[in-house]
C-alpha cells in the first residue's frame, strides 16, 4: 500500500491546524502540528532562560530536549504541554527562535522520522518545500490578514487572553514577515501546492475542498 503524506503550509491564522485535524480524523492519518513543535522549544527556552547567543549551549540544550507527538498532542520531556503553547508570549518569540538553523535542523529531522513511519498530514510553513518534498498532496492555505487576525483574536479570547484586535493583527504580520524573509526554509508556496484562499469560507467548506482534491 502506498503511503500518504499531506503537506499543508500557509501563514499564521489561516486555519491550517483546525483543517488538518479534521482531515486527519476523516482519513485516519497521523496529524503533526509542526508549529506546536517550534512552540514547545520556545516554551522551554523561555522557561529555562536559555542563552540563544551561545550555540554550543543551545545545541546541548536541544540534545537534552525530547519532543514527541502522541495522538496529535505535544509531549515536551514526557509532559503534555499542548495547552501552554498558544499564548501571546510564545506568539511573540516563536518566529525568532524558529529561524535558528540548529533548531530547524532538529525539528525537521524529527518531522521526517515521524513521516517515514506513518501516513501523515503535517501543517507548518516549510512542509511542502523542505520537510516532505515528496508529499503525495501539497496545499497552501491562506486568508486575508483581517480575517486571520479575527480568527486568532477569537481563539485568544476563548482562552482568556485579552489583546486587542489591532495588536493581534500586528503580531501576525510581524510573524509572517520573519517567517517569509528568513534564510532557511522560509514560508513559501511550493510550485505544485494547491492554493486555497479561505477568506469567507467555513471550516467545513475548506475541508470538503481539500478532500475533493485528495480523492
Ligand atoms: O503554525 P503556528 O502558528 O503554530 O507556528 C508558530 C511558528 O512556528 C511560526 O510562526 C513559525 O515561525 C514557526 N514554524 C516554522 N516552521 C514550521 C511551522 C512553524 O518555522 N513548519
Amino acid at each position: 500500500l502506498n503511503k500518504i503524506s499531506i503537506a499543508i503550509d500557509g501563514p499564521a491564522g489561516a486555519g491550517k491546524s483546525t483543517i488538518a485535524k479534521l482531515i486527519a480524523r476523516t482519513m485516519n492519518l497521523t496529524y503533526i502540528d509542526t508549529g506546536a513543535m517550534y512552540r514547545a522549544i520556545t516554551f522551554k527556552i523561555l522557561r529555562d532562560r536559555i542563552d540563544l547567543s551561545n550555540e554550543i549551549k543551545l545545541l546541548d540544550f536541544l540534545n537534552q530536549t525530547k519532543i514527541d507527538i502522541v495522538n496529535g498532542e505535544i509531549l515536551l520531556d514526557d509532559l503534555l504541554i499542548t495547552e501552554k503553547l498558544r499564548t501571546p508570549e510564545i506568539n511573540h518569540y516563536v518566529s525568532n527562535i524558529a529561524q535558528i538553523p540548529i533548531v530547524r535542523k532538529k525539528m525537521v529531522e524529527l518531522q521526517r522520522r515521524i513521516a517515514a513511519n506513518h501516513n501523515v498530514i503535517m501543517d507548518g510553513r516549510d512542509i511542502g518545500t523542505t520537510v516532505l518534498p515528496n508529499a503525495t498532496h501539497k496545499f497552501f492555505i491562506t486568508a486575508s490578514i483581517e480575517e486571520r487576525a479575527q480568527r486568532r483574536y477569537n481563539e485568544l479570547c476563548i482562552k482568556g487572553f485579552h489583546q486587542d484586535l489591532q495588536e493581534v493583527q500586528a503580531e501576525i504580520e510581524q510573524r509572517d514577515k520573519i517567517d517569509t524573509e528568513r534564510t532557511i526554509s522560509p514560508l513559501k508556496k511550493h510550485e505544485n501546492a494547491i492554493l486555497i484562499d479561505t477568506t469567507g469560507m467555513t471550516i467545513e467548506e475548506v475541508t470538503d475542498k481539500i478532500l475533493s482534491y485528495i480523492k
